[in-house]
């Protein structure tokens, strides 16, 4: 896999593409290109379908959740959801970083039959759905996906979308409406199917990764905060708020992910940064076993492709180059017996059979607002064999140009902690917590307080056996997904 795709990644750079036969002048294709996806669209159909409503019955939600970030085993989380009457599992990976939710579908070129998660993947048919209908060119969505009704839209020319990952990899297919089932919390960890009627991505055609992974799944649930994402459809019919919280379990896999407003434990939080499609934050400084990393002021701006995305649809944690380097030989410092060998061009890899946490330092990050997030040594170190360790910080500057100037943490830093996305007062925040154990969250319609706990989807015994794989299978995990 080519890695200077990847980033590209930082950005998800969503390609809505329609071809359509527009006019007699022949075949027209549009190509709506957002370099962010989301923000420069209007979906001011969504607005007043929202300002229509009178009455809100918010539920909490919570979302199965399975998998692991581990580069060297999954590395990635997936959610089980419902689709379609009667419903029937699909699981999704969860993608902080990306707009939409799609699933493979019957008849799809390159779509995966089967995974190594030890999940059963199912194709999505419209025709065996009772609830399902195809989103034409002229609904209310589609016009508002692409600002505007298209020149030559007719009401029998479906709705296309298409989606390039920042790993290179893309699905196209076109939209439809379904029955999405969902888990209601409705006491201490009980829950009750509840559903909403959803436009989702119908996978005709997969490419890159998305095609050929042995860690294949059904498709991507973007949680971003797009009005074109699952929670902003279902906020938008008043089901839910625009908050939601994940708990990445790296120690037993799976965790939690709840939509709702978590009362307990307490989150301190940092100010989104405004007018971003991502979750993107302000970092102010970066310190490494308690020393304070000098670097230029600039390196923390925030814009268009700079500043600090919060993704757990990425493994690892990619940082500007200036600051990479400064990090990792502050990190080495106290190890001056160590040798460093480079793994398939990317990971800086050594042999090593102390303890980590003990031999290495904790990397601390500081945001706007006072909020710290601490990476400690078994967080961004991975074991590959029995004594051979690997740094899962890497140079975005190795990457692309784009993402150059990018932070972007992903599950290595994210996880075994509790990560809580307040779309509604636009901040995000987190703080160290057991990921096996529970939460508390506030049910809207009844006012009650319930715990929503830990799941741990998969059926895959042998996931987590293999601790000695090979490169190859290595970076399949590590470059799985990345938008
Ligand atoms: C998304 O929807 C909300 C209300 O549902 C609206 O206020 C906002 O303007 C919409 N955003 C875009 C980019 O269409
Ligand atoms: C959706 O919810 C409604 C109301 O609770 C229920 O009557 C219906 O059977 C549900 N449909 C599916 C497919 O679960
Ligand atoms: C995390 O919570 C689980 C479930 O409550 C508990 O069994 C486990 O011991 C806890 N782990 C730690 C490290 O406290
Ligand atoms: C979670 O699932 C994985 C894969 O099936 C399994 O190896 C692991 O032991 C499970 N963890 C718990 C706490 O059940």
């Amino acid at each position: 896999m080519d890695l200077r795709s990847l980033l590209a990644v930082l950005t998800v750079v969503v390609l809505l593409q329609l071809g359509f036969v527009c006019s007699a002048s022949g075949n027209v294709v549009f190509k709506v290109q957002h370099k962010f996806a989301g923000r420069e669209r209007s979906l001011s159909a969504l607005k007043a379908h929202d300002a229509r409503r009178h009455r809100r019955i918010l539920s909490a939600v919570d979302l199965p959740l399975g998998g692991n970030g581990h580069p060297a085993e999954a590395g990635l989380y997936f959610a089980k959801i419902g689709l379609g009457n009667p419903p029937r599992d699909y699981y999704v990976q969860v993608d902080t970083g990306s707009d939409i939710l799609w699933v493979n579908c019957v008849n799809c070129d390159k779509c995966p039959t089967k995974s190594d998660l030890g999940v059963k993947l199912t194709l999505y048919d419209p025709k065996s759905s009772a609830s399902a209908t195809r989103v034409y060119c002229d609904d209310e969505f589609c016009a508002a996906a692409y600002n505007g009704v298209l020149q030559g839209c007719t009401k029998d020319l479906p709705c296309q979308y298409s989606v390039v990952y920042g790993d290179g990899s893309a699905t196209a297919g076109f939209f439809v409406r379904d029955n999405l089932q969902f888990e209601r919390v409705t006491g201490n960890l009980q829950t009750a199917s509840a559903n909403g009627s959803v436009v989702f991505g119908c996978g005709a055609k997969q490419s890159g990764e998305l095609g050929t992974s042995s860690e294949a799944l059904d498709g991507i649930l973007g949680f971003g905060q797009a009005n074109s994402s699952m929670i902003s459809q279902l906020a938008a019919a008043g089901k839910v708020k625009k908050m939601f919280a994940h708990c990445l379990d790296n120690v037993n896999g799976g965790g939690i992910f709840a939509i709702g407003e978590v009362v307990s434990p307490k989150v301190n939080t940092t100010p989104m940064v405004a007018n971003q499609p991502h979750y993107n934050v302000v970092m102010k400084e970066i310190e490494v076993g308690g020393n304070v990393l000098e670097l230029p002021t600039d390196i923390f701006q925030t814009g268009d492709r700079k500043g600090t995305i919060i993704d757990s649809g990425t493994t690892l944690a990619y940082l500007p180059e200036t600051v990479y380097e400064s990090m990792m030989s502050k990190i080495v410092a106290q190890q001056s017996g160590l040798k460093l060998h480079t793994v398939e061009e990317q990971f800086m890899c050594f042999q090593y059979s102390g303890n980590v946490d003990d031999g290495f330092p904790v990397v601390k990050f500081h945001f706007e607002g006072s909020l710290t997030l601490s990476v400690y040594p078994h967080d961004y170190l991975f074991q590959i064999r029995d004594d051979i360790w690997c740094f899962g910080w890497q140079n975005s500057g190795m990457q692309s140009k784009d993402g150059r100037d990018m932070t972007l943490l992903g599950d290595l830093v994210l996880s075994n902690k509790l990560v809580l996305y307040d779309i509604e007062n636009q901040a995000i925040g987190w703080t160290e917590y057991n990921c096996s154990s529970s939460i508390k969250v506030r049910d809207d319609s009844s006012g009650s307080v319930y715990s929503v706990g830990a799941h741990n989807v998969s059926a895959a015994s042998h996931l987590m056996s293999g601790r000695i794989l090979t490169f190859l299978l290595l970076l399949f995990a590590v470059f799985h997904r990345f938008s």
